[in-house]
């Protein structure tokens, strides 16, 4: 009796210490598997100096100075016709998670982008099928979950397992950034978000694993929370994508944390940025730049209120480069303009409580 008394009075005083999730900061680069190994040590030795546990990564092909960083090209996973395969990405990427283990950063793996399919040219998916087939032609579907299993099912020479089964280095996988982002058919969207959450679970060992499934976002809050996304079963994280202010409050966002609770889902804030223009954030047009002291305020504001909302968040993005500010431009750069706010806003999530733990994902 005294004896589990004890033992019910010590889970008790651990389940009051754990109950405070910490919250926690992550980042941004699409194409990571392009930097060379100079590039990667400036962009993980500043991610770890700003607390940053988790880089979002992309695997579609790249080449050339992308947003100031000459990048060692990589193709398209799939080109000419879906299922065949040029593994160099998923290659570069075994050696990226490898080294930014050591830096205590987990990689979320995106296993296809929207963007790729309006893209001119579009990739083989764009090609074949354009921006609404993709998500309702059963070929498409049956295409799309051999690529899923494709890159689960590759084989780290770091660590000699499967990416599937390597959650000391992938924090998370979700099939497509921004699927269907202007949402021509929320229904077929809905569900083909459920079947691809499915198809990534159906490659985990007993279809379970420290690895979480999540979604890619949407173009906006609202857009990026659909209701069916709260009951699919196999959906672990919804993620938000925002750049609309309003967005960024934290009564707007606190509604869809009691609803993720109560569904037993967990929310990120995958995107979000603080334009460097002077331009309405949302749509980030060229035009003025914003004074850095007004945008280091903007960074230090947003960060907060996200925070308060108990949601972690990843900035888009963050670069190992000066950015260029030669597009649509949220990016700052490490030790460029605007670094020094953004490092201690994401440093300082940790001292914020999370709606969500997720402490057993993180390194
Ligand atoms: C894959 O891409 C790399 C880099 O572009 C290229 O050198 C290699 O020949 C390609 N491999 C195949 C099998 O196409
Ligand atoms: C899967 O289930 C089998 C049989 O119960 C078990 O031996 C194995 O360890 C499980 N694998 C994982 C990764 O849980
Ligand atoms: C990050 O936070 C820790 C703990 O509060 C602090 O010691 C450190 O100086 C901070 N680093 C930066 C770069 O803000």
């Amino acid at each position: 009796m005294k004896f589990s008394l004890a033992i019910a009075a010590a889970a008790a005083a651990l389940s009051s210490s754990v109950r405070a999730a910490q919250s926690f900061a992550g980042s941004n680069l699409y194409y990571a598997a392009g930097l060379t190994d100079d590039e990667s040590t400036t962009l993980l030795t500043g991610l770890q100096s700003a607390g940053v546990k988790v880089l979002r990564v992309w695997l579609d092909g790249e080449s050339g100075t992308v947003k100031g960083t000459p990048i060692n090209d990589y193709p398209s996973l799939e080109s000419g016709q879906p299922g065949n395969w040029n593994d160099t990405v998923l290659s570069r990427l075994d050696d990226f998670m490898d080294k930014a283990h050591g830096y205590g950063i987990k990689l979320l793996v995106s296993m296809h982008s929207y963007n790729a399919l309006s893209a001119t040219p579009p990739d083989i998916y764009g090609a074949w099928y354009g921006t609404g087939d993709f998500y309702t032609s059963s070929d498409a579907m049956g295409y799309f979950k051999n690529r899923i299993a494709h890159i689960m099912n590759h084989v780290n020479p770091h660590n000699n397992k499967r990416w599937a089964d390597s959650p000391e280095y992938i924090f998370a996988f979700e099939a497509e950034n921004e699927a269907m982002h202007d949402q021509q058919n929320p229904s077929a969207l809905t569900a083909w978000q459920c079947t691809m959450a499915t198809a990534i679970r159906s490659n985990f060992q007993n279809g379970t694993s420290n690895i979480l499934i999540t979604t890619g976002g949407g173009a906006y809050l609202a857009n990026s929370l659909l209701d069916a996304y709260f009951s699919c079963a196999d959906l672990d994280v919804l993620a938000i994508h925002a750049y609309g202010t309003g967005d960024f409050a934290t009564s707007a966002l606190t509604p869809y944390v009691q609803k993720a609770q109560s569904s037993n889902k967990k929310l990120i804030m995958e995107e979000w940025g603080a334009c460097y223009y002077s331009s309405e954030n949302q749509r980030c047009d060229q035009s003025s730049a914003l004074d850095s002291g007004t945008r280091d305020e903007n960074i230090k504001t947003w960060a907060d209120q996200i925070s308060k909302a108990g949601i972690p968040w990843f900035y888009w993005q963050i670069l190992p480069n000066e950015d260029p500010h030669s597009d649509w431009d949220y990016e700052v750069g490490i030790n460029g303009v605007n670094w020094d706010a953004l490092e201690a806003v994401a440093n300082a999530t940790a001292g914020y409580e999370a709606a969500f733990d997720f402490s057993a994902y993180l390194l």
